[in-house]
């Protein structure tokens, strides 16, 4: 079968471009459509953002250099180019850009065009903060943020809202060399994964697409996730939330914000809107990355990964997932099927902190996640769990031991931080120094500390 999409407003069907291809190389390459720019090509500039909507879904932005062609399938695309027909009026979010004087050379202005007009659909209303946050996945090196923000927020609800056509989606493409399966049903996926045990399993592509992107690799065989209807259920009882491990971090959002705000503050700084709009919770817990954001939280929520293979289904507490860097214990045969994150009661304290060298659209240094119970004062219970402290995300059991039984005083916190010396012995590479990482892991305990005893007391600097 074909890929087929509609690509401003044209239905495409493609047979025989490789598998591996990116969708940036598809549009500028194969499509002439050079408005879609490449700056970075790993999912940092912003500059190849387009908008993809399925005919349910709605109008979502995201980096074509980090996307495969099949991908698309199903999809209506849409590139600056299907903004506005050529000698008609310009559309609303390029006229403001133009009445705002923000742009310069212009080199970044189609992906912040295609940035603020997914977010003109999105229904949000519109205020400083929310139209950082639509354009924080897109760099400007000379017109300065202002302007675009000024733009952003001249928008209001202007733009109109547009429903796809519904596109018949296939399960498998080939361009004769190279195999892309796209399962519908968790079965399918299970037995495709036990015959190519090394094809590559892709969710959303946001650490995979690496590979087409940068290194220029092929990957021979893929099997997707994204269409898997048991893995984009997100299903909650009193006790739990289990998220599929293909749902994206824009949909996991709104429950994450309900059961655990403090993840769901940490989620919103995961690269940008275009990464959290295809990146899944699972994809990063099987990324298996030291430095990934979700797995502290996890472990220290007690959640469980539930893995299924060939011979059913079992469950793996979050902290025993991972076994060395970047390993898990997933065998060759198995897939990550969902995440259960139980309910913190009202009398848990969670909090999570990311300490990385900008706000937005930065990987992390360390990340320190806390979930407390203190009762009369007294710290009665501590689960706490860092990463970029050692090669593998992990509980700090000493930290823990040092707080618990003890007052919740900044002695204690204190006392926490020192005690994690004893956990872990920090690497230096380029994000930060074994000291630094060291230090800053200590002093996240009295911010803790901070942060839940004194009301209204700023801990973060905020992007505003
Ligand atoms: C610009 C940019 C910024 C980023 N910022 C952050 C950040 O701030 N914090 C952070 O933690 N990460 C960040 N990332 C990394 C990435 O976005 C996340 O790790 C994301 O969650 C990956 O999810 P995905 O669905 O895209 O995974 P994919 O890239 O599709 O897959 C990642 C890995 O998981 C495997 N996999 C996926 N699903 C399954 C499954 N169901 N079963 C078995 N294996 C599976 C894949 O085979 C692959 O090895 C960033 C990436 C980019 C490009
Ligand atoms: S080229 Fe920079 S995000 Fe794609
Ligand atoms: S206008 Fe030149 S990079 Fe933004």
């Amino acid at each position: 079968m074909p890929v087929r999409f509609q690509l401003n407003g044209v239905l495409i069907e493609e047979n025989d471009v490789s598998p591996s291809m990116t969708v940036l190389d598809y549009l500028r390459e194969t499509k002439g459509l050079k408005g879609t720019k490449e700056g970075c090509a790993e999912g940092d500039c912003g500059a190849c953002s387009i908008t993809i909507q399925s005919a349910l879904g709605r109008v979502k932005t995201v980096n074509a250099c980090l996307m495969l062609v099949p991908q698309l399938d199903g999809m209506s695309v849409v590139t600056v180019e299907g903004l506005s027909a050529p000698d008609t009026d310009m559309h609303p979010v390029q006229q403001a850009l133009v009445d705002n004087h923000a742009a310069q050379c212009g080199f970044c202005t189609p992906g912040f065009v295609m940035a603020l007009y997914a977010y003109t659909q999105t229904g949000e209303s519109v205020t400083p903060e929310s139209v950082h946050e639509a354009i924080a996945g897109n760099l400007c090196r000379c017109t300065g943020y202002r302007p675009i923000v000024d733009a952003g927020i001249s928008l209001g609800s202007k733009a109109e809202k547009v429903i796809p056509p519904a596109i018949e989606q296939s399960d498998y493409y080939t361009d004769g060399d190279e195999d892309f399966f796209a399962p519908r049903r968790l079965e399918q996926l299970v037995a495709l994964k036990s015959e190519h045990p090394e094809a590559f399993v892709l969710a959303g592509g946001t650490d995979l697409g690496m590979r087409a992107s940068k290194e220029r690799q092929p990957y021979g065989q893929v099997i997707s996730t994204a269409n898997v209807t048991e893995l984009n259920q997100i299903e909650r009882d009193q006790d739990s939330v289990r998220f599929g491990a293909a749902v994206n971090y824009t949909r996991a959002l709104p429950i994450l914000e309900e059961i655990a705000p403090s993840f769901a503050q940490l989620v919103r700084r995961i690269g940008s809107r275009q990464i959290r709009n295809l990146g899944t919770i699972g994809g990063n817990i099987c990324n298996a990355s030291p430095i990934g954001d979700t797995a502290p939280c996890l472990i220290a929520l007690s959640a469980v990964m539930i893995a299924r293979g060939p011979n059913g289904q079992r469950d793996i507490p979050a902290d025993e997932f991972f076994t060395d860097y970047r390993k898990t214990v997933l065998s060759a045969d198995e897939i990550l099927e969902a995440i259960r994150v139980p309910i913190p009661s009202p009398d848990l304290i969670f909090r999570a902190y990311k300490i990385s060298k900008r706000f937005d659209q930065d990987i992390s240094a360390v990340i320190g996640a806390f979930a407390l119970k203190v009762e009369a004062g007294v710290v009665v219970s501590a689960r706490i769990a860092f990463g970029g402290m050692a090669a593998t995300p992990a509980r700090a059991p000493a930290c823990a031991a040092a707080l618990i039984g003890q007052p919740w005083s900044l002695d204690t916190a204190i006392a926490g931080g020192a005690a994690l010396t004893e956990d872990f012995t920090p690497l230096t590479d380029f994000r930060a120094s074994q000291d630094y990482r060291s230090r800053v892991a200590g002093n996240l305990l009295q911010r803790l500390h901070l942060d839940t005893t004194q009301d209204g007391v700023a801990v973060e600097v905020m992007a505003l």
